[in-house]
């Protein structure tokens, strides 16, 4: 079978051989519970607070504002329930986005069933959410804001600083959701100011199953899992240490590259962008300028993404309609309908997301094969429509 060319690294990434190689010690050798006192159990210790180091400094934060959770979506979880508890005697309102991952979005529903008031922006057509709206929103009782740095739908950038300092002057704290951001834009959490930052290691070549949660001091973050007391009684739970080496080691080669590899890979980004969009009826989705390097986002007119999707995976191309979703449903990605796509048109997303590992070579496969995929797709519609 042909090499596959993997655009989805917005879904997640395969793990670099750095990150590998740094985690190998500690599924066998060096095994030992890191709250364990004897050799091997301090040998594990040394690793998580080393890890921990390696991460505080790539994100410019203190080693004790960083604490490890199973991925962003538990880090989304914590952020929202823990402030929000938190802060409760100043309010109950919430402000965030119609265009948050579930992770945001679905604790949000629980936290309106449990009496909170949550107000959600909705984006430009473009995507974005301007500070000045956010000041529109803001009420005496906010206390939390919640919105994300990069969105994985169509990889528009939000303006972070700007939106946290109207959430300060607004006495409200300000989580962002920066699992899409973290290892591919330079983010530094005291030059944005925010108290609370997701991240998930898969997205940046790091193994699967494991994030962390900025915390800023003097936050002290009530746990959302308790038990034996881990992180200093914040997440309890015997510490994942492989992973969390594995994280801490493909940040930092990530990072240590960031700089030629955001010119490499948006330069292909913007190569796919400027072809696939001759295509007739297809069309770019997000901000044209403020995306993230790798990530070129469309809909296609007369089609389902999910058609396009299965049609470019028999050729070879595993891309993505935009909305992957656990349970496999094909509805319309709820980030293009908030920015005011008809469901219709929403139906027909498609993203190709380039990681490091993606060459020219990948992306003219790609365009070689993609105009064929869609008048095919479109086509078997036709037929369909035809004989029904
Ligand atoms: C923006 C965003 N937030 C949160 C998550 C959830 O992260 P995890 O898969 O580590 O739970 C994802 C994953 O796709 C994401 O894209």
């Amino acid at each position: 079978m042909a090499k596959r060319v993997y655009v989805d690294n917005s879904a997640t990434t395969p793990v670099s051989a750095a990150a590998l190689k740094a985690m190998l010690p500690y599924f066998t050798g060096a095994f030992g519970n890191p709250s364990a006192a004897y050799s091997y159990g301090q040998e594990a210790k040394k690793a998580l607070e080393e890890s921990r180091r390696v991460i505080a400094r790539a994100l410019g934060a203190k080693n004790n504002e960083i604490f490890f959770t199973s991925g962003g979506t538990e880090a989304d979880n914590w952020a929202i329930r823990g402030a929000c508890k938190l802060n409760e005697k100043k309010g109950r309102h919430i402000v965030s986005t119609l265009i948050e991952h579930s992770a945001v979005l679905r604790t949000l529903e629980i936290m309106k069933e449990q009496g909170w008031e949550v107000t959600l922006l909705k984006p430009d057509p473009l995507g974005r959410i301007s500070p000045e709206q956010l000041r529109g929103a803001l009420r005496e009782d906010t206390v939390l804001v919640s919105i994300m740095a990069a969105n994985n739908v169509v990889g528009t950038l939000l303006p972070i600083p700007e939106l946290c300092a109207e959430a300060h002057r607004g006495k409200a704290l300000f989580h962002t959701d920066a699992v899409q951001a973290v290892g591919h834009i330079p983010l530094a959490v005291r030059d944005t100011g925010v108290d609370l930052l997701s991240l998930s290691a898969h997205k940046f070549r790091g193994p699967k199953g494991i994030g962390a949660l900025f915390a800023r001091l003097p936050l002290i973050m009530p746990p959302l899992i308790t038990g034996g007391g881990q992180e200093k009684g914040r997440r309890s739970g015997t510490e994942n240490v492989s992973a969390i080496v594995g994280m801490a080691a493909a940040l930092e080669e990530t990072l240590q590259n960031l700089e030629e590899h955001t010119r490499r890979i948006s330069a292909l980004r913007d190569r796919l962008i400027a072809e696939v969009v001759k295509i007739p009826g297809a069309y770019l989705t997000g901000d044209p300028g403020k995306r993230l390097p790798g990530l070129a986002s469309f809909v296609f007119e007369n089609l389902e993404g999910q058609d396009l999707v299965m049609a470019l995976d028999r050729r070879g191309i595993c891309a993505s309609s935009g909305s992957a979703c656990s349970t496999g449903s094909i509805d319309a990605p709820h980030v293009l309908l908030a920015m005011g796509y008809t469901p219709d048109r929403a139906r027909g997303a498609l993203r190709f997301s380039l990681g490091p590992d993606n060459t020219e070579t990948d992306v003219e496969t790609i365009l070689a094969i993609l105009p064929g995929a869609v008048e095919q797709v479109r086509a078997k519609n036709r037929l369909n429509r035809g004989s029904g």
